[in-house]
């Protein structure tokens, strides 16, 4: 038996710690949550992309009474930003959230499980790192790409 351990480098800032320009896309994020269709949850998430032509494309999670069929904060703004601008790596995605009260999260909301896997494909296809600002009140995790998030990944070289 081999045992391993995988380790997940991560740095926590405080906002006022951060460039001009993650703290102006952290903005865009936390604005895109007051976009957010949630009837069912109450929990407005948002993202924001920033592109390697410094557009920022913002998105929020889209529920819908069929459940399955809405769709998170991150893959609406990867989509989109893929949709509109597909050669344009994605340099920066931003993530914050609200909670049932309307509130901003203290600590940040980690994505999802299919968003991580989204990310790792929109990373590999434009072939440069992709960071991600967890955005929370008290602290901004900042992953310096999406290895980081989803370790052990499955992608096309598998296939
Ligand atoms: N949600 C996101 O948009 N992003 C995440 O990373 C986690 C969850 C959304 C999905 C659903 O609309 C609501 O939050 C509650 O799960």
């Amino acid at each position: 038996m081999i045992e391993q351990t995988l380790s997940i480098p991560l740095k926590i800032y405080l906002i006022q710690e951060l460039p001009a320009e993650d703290i102006e896309l952290i903005e865009a994020a936390k604005e895109a949550t007051f976009r957010s269709y949630s009837p069912y949850s109450h929990f407005s998430v948002g993202a924001a992309a920033r592109l390697e032509n410094g557009i920022i494309v913002s998105g929020s999670n889209q529920e819908n009474a069929a459940y399955p069929s809405g769709l998170c904060a991150e893959r609406t703004t990867l989509f989109y930003a893929n949709s509109q601008y597909p050669d344009q790596a994605v340099r920066t995605l931003a993530i914050a959230a609200r909670n049932t009260e309307g509130k901003f999260l203290q600590a940040p909301i980690p994505p999802c499980g299919s968003c991580r896997q989204v990310m790792m494909e929109v990373q590999q296809r434009h072939h440069l790192p992709m960071r991600i600002l967890l955005y929370g009140t008290e602290g901004v995790y900042e992953l310096a790409n999406v290895n980081s998030l989803l370790p052990l990944s499955f992608d096309e070289s598998f296939l």
